[in-house]
């Protein structure tokens, strides 16, 4: 039901600098792998044939890894360094990658509506690739896509509760819990300090959107940090009683942070 994927990739990642200075964040590797081939693997664990990346200046290297090589493939042809390569190799001859260009920083909202285009009118799944998640038995997304085909006429985020003195870093729900783990919202702020936030569940890269949000994104006014906020669009849908959070199952690791990629690494490390 699910196929297309979006993967917002256009920000400067300027916690990672000097790193990101002409390396994409969503290039830096856990181990051996880039965070968005993590992201691209979620999306494909969860039946999505199509990712739309949403890229920016300076972000190239996202699309040369996502293609054939046929000099270094050759290189390595006949040794042992060949099954390295085997993975992104059928990533590649499997599924279609489609890039569109952000041209200017909005908020991730305009990045959204900026996928328009590759991803016409259809449900479509978000992974935001920072958020790297982690479940050997059901992938993040497949969960939510199982909550979706339940409930299709609503949008799904993924919620994971944080401490309170954290909220600022996150878009932050309110909801009544309508099945174990799933709540329908009712409120919904991007970013707020702890005192004004209306929970402690924060909202955490993953989403399915209905076709619907383009229109609403098109009419949401720039929020916080005067950029354009999906959390601000979503509320507009919350509003109607379309939109769900899903208290998901399995481990996340903030990889926008320093901190939380150091931990993700050590955790793909220990796990082998
Ligand atoms: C974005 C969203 C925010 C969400 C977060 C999850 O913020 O705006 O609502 O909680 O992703 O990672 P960003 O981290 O891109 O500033």
């Amino acid at each position: 039901m699910i196929k297309k994927c979006l993967f917002p990739a256009a920000g400067y990642g300027t916690r990672f600098l000097p790193a990101t200075k002409a390396i994409p964040k969503e290039m830096l590797p856990v181990l051996t792998k880039p965070l968005l081939q993590y992201g691209v693997e979620e999306a494909v664990s969860a039946g999505c044939d199509t990712m739309a990346i949403i890229t920016g200046r300076g972000k190239r290297a996202i699309e040369d890894h996502f293609d054939r090589s046929y000099e270094l493939e050759h290189q390595i042809e006949g040794t042992s360094k060949e099954t390295l390569m085997t993975e992104i190799r059928g990533m590649i001859s499997n599924y279609t990658f489609s890039y569109t260009r952000q041209v200017e920083m909005k908020g991730l909202g305009h990045a959204i509506l900026t996928g328009q285009t590759l991803i016409g009118n259809e449900p479509f799944a978000v992974i935001l690739a920072d958020d790297l998640c982690d479940n050997d038995e059901k992938s993040v997304l497949s969960q939510m896509i199982e909550v979706y085909e339940k409930n299709p006429e609503c949008c799904i985020v993924a919620i994971e509760e944080v401490p309170k003195e954290e909220t600022s870093k996150y878009g932050v729900i309110s909801g009544n819990e309508i099945a174990e783990n799933l709540f329908k919202i009712d409120d919904m702020v991007e970013k707020p300090e702890p005192k004004d936030a209306p929970s402690n569940l924060a909202i955490i890269g993953r989403y399915i959107l209905t076709p619907e949000i383009f229109e609403v994104i098109k009419n949401t006014k720039p929020g916080k940090n005067d950029e354009v906020q999906i959390t601000d669009s979503l509320l507009t849908l919350a509003k109607e009683g379309k939109v769900l959070a899903y208290k998901f199952d399995g481990k996340r690791f903030d990889c926008g942070s320093v901190d939380g990629f150091v931990e993700a690494t050590n955790y793909f490390y220990n796990k082998g």
